[in-house]
Parts: C-alpha cells; sequence; structure tokens
C-alpha cells in the first residue's frame, strides 16, 4: 500500500508538469480523486490494513491526498490565469500606435462655387428651376429673340443634335420654360450645365451657368442693379466692387456686363495677371428682358418688367481660387481636388 502511494504520487506529480490544458488536469482529478478515484479507492482499502498500522497508514494516505489535491487546484489556477492573460494580450488595443488615416470626400470646386451662388439667391428670396440640357431651337434661341441669321446660332459654336435640337447654349432657354409654364411675381434661379463648341485654357465644350432672373410689376434697373451688387458682395466680401457696362445681349435691353474689383490686386497692379492691370474682373451678362422674350412668353410688357443675369460658373470658379486652366476641373485628379 505504502508503494502504491508513492507511486501514485510520482506518477500524478510528473504527470502535472507536463500538463497545460485544463482539461487534461481535470481528467487526472478524477482519475485519482473521483468516486472510483485510485486514492479513493486506497482510502476504501485502509479496512485490509493492519490495525495497529492503520492510524500511520491512514494519516500518510490523507497527508498525500491533501498534497495532491492542492497541486491539482494549484496547477488549474495557474492554466486558468494563463489563458487569461493570453486572451487580454490578443485584445489588447495599442491606444499609442497611429491611426490609419481616412480622407474624407468632399464637394467639386465647382458644386461648392453652385452651392454658394445659389444659397446666396435663395437668401434673397429666389427659387431653384431647372430644364433639358438638350434644348430645341426655338427655347434655345428662337423665343430669346435671337434670329435665324444671328451669328450665335452658328454651326460652328453651337452642337446640334438634330436640324432642330441642340445642346443647349446657355441656361437663358429656362426663362422661357418657366415663364410659359408660370404667372409673375418669379424669382428663380437656374443652375446647370450648358454646350459651346469652344476650347482651350479658359473655355470648355461642357460648362455651367447659373441664371438668375425676376419678373414682376414695375422692375427696374435700379432693382437689377440692387440684386447683383449686394448678391457679388455677399459672394465675393463686403467691399467688392461692382460696376456695370453697357452691353448687348438679344434677350435684354438694355444689357449690361457687369465687373467686380480684380480679387487679386484691387487694381493697384499695372502687370496683374488676372486683371490684365484695368483691375475689374468681368464676372456676369444682365439686361432688363426684352419686350420680344416677354411677348414669346404670352407675358404683356406693358404690364410687367423684370431683370435677367448669367454667369459662367467655371470663370468665377478660377477667379475665386485662381484657378489658370479650366480643364483642371474635369480630370479628377485627387491632388487637385484636394486642395478645395
Ligand atoms: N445667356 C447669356 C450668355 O450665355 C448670359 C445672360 C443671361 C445675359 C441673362 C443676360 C441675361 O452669355
Amino acid at each position: 500500500m505504502k508503494e502504491d502511494l508513492e507511486r501514485i504520487r510520482t506518477e500524478a506529480l510528473a504527470a502535472l508538469d507536463t500538463y497545460d490544458s485544463e482539461a487534461d488536469v481535470e481528467q487526472l482529478r478524477v482519475r485519482l480523486l473521483g468516486r472510483k478515484g485510485e486514492l479513493t479507492s486506497l482510502v476504501r482499502r485502509l479496512r485490509e490494513v493492519e490495525p495497529n498500522e492503520r492510524p500511520t497508514v491512514g494519516a500518510h494516505l490523507n497527508q498525500i491526498k491533501d498534497e495532491l489535491e492542492q497541486r491539482i487546484s494549484q496547477a488549474l489556477d495557474a492554466l486558468r490565469r494563463g489563458e487569461r492573460e493570453r486572451r487580454v494580450a490578443a485584445e489588447r488595443i495599442d491606444v499609442t500606435q497611429p491611426g490609419s488615416h481616412r480622407i474624407p470626400g468632399h464637394l467639386h470646386p465647382l458644386t461648392q462655387t453652385m452651392e454658394d451662388i445659389v444659397d446666396t439667391f435663395v437668401g434673397m428670396g429666389f427659387e431653384v428651376a431647372d430644364g433639358p440640357d438638350i434644348e430645341d431651337e426655338y427655347h434655345n434661341f428662337t423665343a430669346l429673340n435671337i434670329p435665324r441669321d444671328h451669328p450665335a446660332r452658328d454651326m460652328q459654336d453651337t452642337f446640334f443634335v438634330t436640324d432642330e435640337h441642340v445642346l443647349r447654349t446657355h441656361t437663358s432657354p429656362v426663362q422661357i420654360r418657366v415663364m410659359e409654364s408660370r404667372r409673375p411675381p418669379l424669382r428663380v434661379v437656374v443652375p446647370g450645365a450648358a454646350y459651346r463648341i469652344d476650347s482651350d485654357n479658359t473655355h470648355s465644350p461642357m460648362f455651367h451657368q447659373v441664371e438668375g432672373f425676376m419678373v414682376d410689376e414695375r422692375v427696374t434697373f435700379g432693382d437689377l442693379k440692387g440684386v447683383l451688387s449686394e448678391a457679388m458682395q455677399r459672394l465675393f466680401g463686403r467691399d467688392t466692387r461692382v460696376r456695370f457696362r453697357a452691353s448687348y445681349f438679344p434677350f435684354t435691353e438694355p444689357s449690361a456686363e457687369v465687373d467686380i474689383g480684380c480679387v487679386l490686386c484691387a487694381g493697384c497692379d499695372q502687370q496683374c495677371r488676372m486683371c490684365k492691370g484695368s483691375g475689374w474682373l468681368e464676372i456676369l451678362g444682365a439686361g432688363l428682358i426684352d419686350p420680344n422674350v416677354f411677348e414669346a412668353v404670352g407675358y404683356d410688357p406693358e404690364a410687367v418688367s423684370g431683370f435677367a443675369f448669367g454667369m459662367g460658373l467655371e470663370r468665377i470658379t478660377m477667379l475665386r481660387y485662381q484657378i489658370n486652366d479650366i480643364r483642371l476641373f474635369y480630370a479628377n485628379d485627387v491632388r487637385f481636388l484636394r486642395q478645395f
């Protein structure tokens, strides 16, 4: 019995040294100390021992049982602790590690400028409208008082889709479409694409305009000047100077071209590459809506009056950010786009 005890003890301790899973240790515990375990059955065999030796053998048995119980629970503890440490290490987050930087997307500079312009006019009581990019000649030209023989209708400048349909050469046909379907008072802005056969540093065959117009009783050139001066100052800054120069458009009379004081040199640099020393930048076309246009949409030119204006979005954005090549807007080069 004594030999059995020593053997069981040595084997158990050796096994505990090699085990590295809780399940193995648990199995060992059952094998030794379970109801049919080796040590448990030795306790039962104590009856076979000589009565005078029983106390010594019994004490020895208990001592070894205690020892093994203790070693087993220590081993289980150690294994559980190790397991926990491994899990914590695996789940550890290194808060000092530099993050992976995601560059958020943003609106295209043309879209940003368009929204700024539209917001400016919406803030002054205008609503937004749009119309088709493919227009009939009537809306793009005829109704806007551009006669058949006008040079603006030249095939060299205009993309014809069919004999009677064009890619609209400006956003002005939307004036006609809105007025045809509604009655004054009207205050409308129209952002949109326009197309002309023209391509260089400052011209693109597809470009954008923001059109605007107001029709009511007794709208005057003073209203036009007031609204556009205010809008230009909201867009380019409070101390922006605004100048109206007499000009000509078939669909407005009188007509004007509107300049703002040069945003780069403010008129102080004779060599300024932006205004070429003039101190002024041409920014839009405008005028009082021609009576012929009102007649085309069935309005009585004696009863209503109005103004209209149109500006090139690319040009304004180029002035705003001092961009010298219009093609940069369409190249989709992120090195360019990220600057805005
Ligand atoms: N449609 C003109 C152009 O494309 C701009 C304009 C609009 C001028 C409205 C006067 C009034 O150049």
